[in-house]
């Protein structure tokens, strides 16, 4: 496996998909990128949200996608910033949006719609891809894309089922 670690979680409602979000948020470390992608209403902001919290958002902060400024920057234990590509015209754009200096500002960023920009994604970023099986259930796979982006799948692995179990 090494660096290019896996790990598959069904989720069962939205209440999960936010709660896997927001172990992910705990798990934050400078640097961190997270590409979400799957198809409109898969989860990907939903999950974004758990991933705010996580980290300790402020109770008065709302996390929705990013509509007029394309970047919603979130303080907590963490700077998060939370971008849609969907909005964006491509890589050029999230250039010009300054992704590179988010990506070194000690913080950590989150992209929806990730595909459309992967060239502009920092090598080591955790992949998770969402897709819809029903109307309530989703499945997440996560991957690991170098050693950072590893050690949250791994404590994910540790603490995926007593996670999903408490909901
Ligand atoms: N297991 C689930 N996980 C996440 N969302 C779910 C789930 N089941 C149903 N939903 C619904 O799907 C929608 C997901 O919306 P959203 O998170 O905005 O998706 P995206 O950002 O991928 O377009 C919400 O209306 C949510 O209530
Ligand atoms: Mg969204």
């Amino acid at each position: 496996m090494g660096e290019h670690a896996e790990l598959t979680l069904t989720s069962t409602g939205p209440k999960h998909t936010e709660a896997i979000g927001r172990f992910v948020g705990e798990s934050l470390s400078p640097g961190c990128a997270l590409a979400l992608i799957g198809t409109l209403g898969a989860g990907k902001t939903m999950f974004a949200r758990g991933v705010a919290f996580g980290n300790r958002i402020p109770a008065d902060c709302t996390v929705s996608s990013p509509t007029f400024a394309l970047v919603n920057e979130y303080p907590g234990t963490l700077t998060l910033f939370h971008l849609d590509a969907y909005r964006l015209s491509g890589g050029l754009e999230l250039d010009a949006l300054g992704f590179d200096e988010m990506c070194e500002s000690g913080g950590a960023v989150m992209v929806e719609w990730a595909d459309r920009v992967e060239e502009c994604i920092p090598n080591d970023h955790l992949r998770i891809d969402f897709e819809v099986l029903a109307e309530d259930t989703r499945t997440l796979r996560f991957t690991a894309m170098g050693p950072q982006s590893s050690q949250i799948v791994k404590k994910l692995e540790q603490t995926a089922q007593s996670l999903l179990e408490s909901i």
